[in-house]
């Protein structure tokens, strides 16, 4: 366990044998914020148990080759989704093929009009994996929505790209749009961009476990 800006990175296998095919124990990424550090142990054994009876619950095999989605709204769908992705991401350090399955794994519970990210190479934003129409491949520090989550660290949530000032429009189709920094200890590594053709398409739901995905991911960037 590596505890890096106030939380908790901490892995946890549990065996399950009662699922056909696997190898005998499903991983789990766990993040949890922490206020301080005291309260690590309470946290796993509350969190545990949960994770413990979610993982039994599972009626499926081989998570890595395949995303199953049956969740009937958003935070369903992120939560059946998060363990995958923790699932999918362990053990491969290569991080373009990590945010290649990340976008295709949201792109394929969602249907998110365009879902991938840009990754920061010394004063641009560089098109990185990605799913979804053609393009811009280079982006400016503070330009467009995705520049402003790298310049500010925050996560911008754009109900309507025509009031945001500077937004750029890689495709005219796209209406709303939440762009989420990739944060590797306090320094933004890269940006998940989510676009629709919808307005007002997302919400703090989003913001919260898109949010989770890239602390996620974020550990990629140190291999
Ligand atoms: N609209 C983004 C540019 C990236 S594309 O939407 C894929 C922006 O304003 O930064």
């Amino acid at each position: 366990m590596a505890i890096m800006a106030g939380k908790a990175y901490f892995i946890k296998s549990f065996p399950i044998g009662s699922v056909p095919k696997t190898k005998g124990e499903l991983s789990f990424v766990i993040l949890i914020n922490l206020p301080f550090t005291g309260i690590y142990e309470f946290a796993k054994l509350r969190i545990y148990p949960k994770i413990y009876t979610f993982a039994s619950s599972l009626k499926y095999s081989e998570m890595a080759e395949e995303i199953i989605s049956k969740g009937e709204n958003k935070k369903e769908k992120y939560e059946e989704l998060l363990p995958q992705i923790a699932s999918l991401l362990e053990g491969e350090t290569d991080v373009v093929a990590n945010m290649a399955n990340v976008a295709a794994a949201l792109k394929q519970v969602f249907g998110f009009f365009w879902v991938g990210f840009y990754v920061v190479k010394g004063d641009k934003l560089v098109l990185a994996p990605f799913q979804g129409p053609i393009a811009c491949t280079r982006i400016g520090y503070g330009k467009g929505v995705c520049g402003t989550a790298w310049k500010e660290k925050k996560t911008q949530l754009v109900p309507d790209v025509d009031k945001f000032p500077g937004h750029i429009a890689c495709s005219s189709d796209s209406k709303s749009e939440i762009v989420v920094p990739v944060i590797l200890n306090g320094t933004v590594v890269a940006v998940l961009d989510v676009d629709s053709e919808l307005l007002d398409s997302f919400d703090d739901t989003d913001a919260r476990y898109l949010t989770m995905i890239t602390e996620i991911l974020a550990i990629s960037f140190t291999a």
